[in-house]
């Protein structure tokens, strides 16, 4: 079974599909982190055209070494777990992500792992419109952007406000771009998160994944 969780930046994606993965017993496909490869290589060649450095990026997404810590990810063998959270790339992440040749990599990368088979909490903003159209489960989580840059602002720290301007920034170019802009599907259940626990929002996504199954 997949189940797509898709949203804007700061709806609490990561920390929910994480939280819904280790629920259920799915394996955790965070799509994000590998545009963040791609932009984290982008800043270290900046000559080099970013398509190029999707397709021969070697990108592994591994466990947490320890409970409670995040999962590593490795990028051509080097773990770049923390590199790749910075505010410099997650600027640069949105910029790589509007390249239509670097969606291109990512997406068949994606697909691969998931047709490998097995059980996937896939978490981004394409995945049920793009990646996995046929998914079983399509979560669109939202919440309100103050909300969004308070958490994120926690999370990563940083002054509120400059979080929120960024994010604003983000959000206007995932949602503008030309290839896969950020919309939720058709069919895609809406959940506002602001005001909620993340066990409220766990527990109602493990209630539809059990109705969808
Ligand atoms: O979820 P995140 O903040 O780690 O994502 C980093 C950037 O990658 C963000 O600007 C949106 C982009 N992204 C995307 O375009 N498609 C995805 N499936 C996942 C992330």
């Amino acid at each position: 079974m997949l189940i797509a969780i898709d949203g804007p930046a700061g709806a609490g994606k990561s920390t929910v599909a994480r939280a819904v993965a280790k629920s259920l017993g799915f394996t955790y496909l965070d799509t994000g982190a590998m545009y963040r490869c791609v932009a984290l290589m982008s800043l270290q060649a900046p000559s080099r055209e970013p398509a190029g450095l999707a397709q021969s990026a070697r990108i592994e997404l591994e466990g947490a070494v320890a409970e409670g810590d995040p999962d590593r990810i490795v990028l051509d063998d080097r773990d770049v777990t923390q590199a790749i959270r910075s505010p410099e790339v997650s600027q640069t992440a949105s910029l790589v992500a509007a390249d239509p040749g670097v969606r291109e990599a990512m997406v068949a990368r994606q697909r691969e792992l998931i047709a490998a088979g097995g059980d996937w909490v896939a978490e981004g903003r394409d995945i049920g419109t793009v990646v996995a159209p046929n998914a079983e489960l399509k979560v669109f989580l939202t919440a309100s952007p103050e909300e969004r840059a308070r958490r994120r602002a926690a999370e990563l720290g940083g002054d509120l406000p400059t979080v929120l301007a960024e994010q604003t920034m983000r959000d206007a170019r995932d949602s503008a771009r030309e290839h896969s802009p950020l919309v939720a599907a058709d069919d895609a259940v809406r959940l506002d998160t602001t005001g909620l626990t993340l066990d409220q929002v766990v527990q109602r996504i493990v209630v539809l994944a059990r109705s969808s199954a």
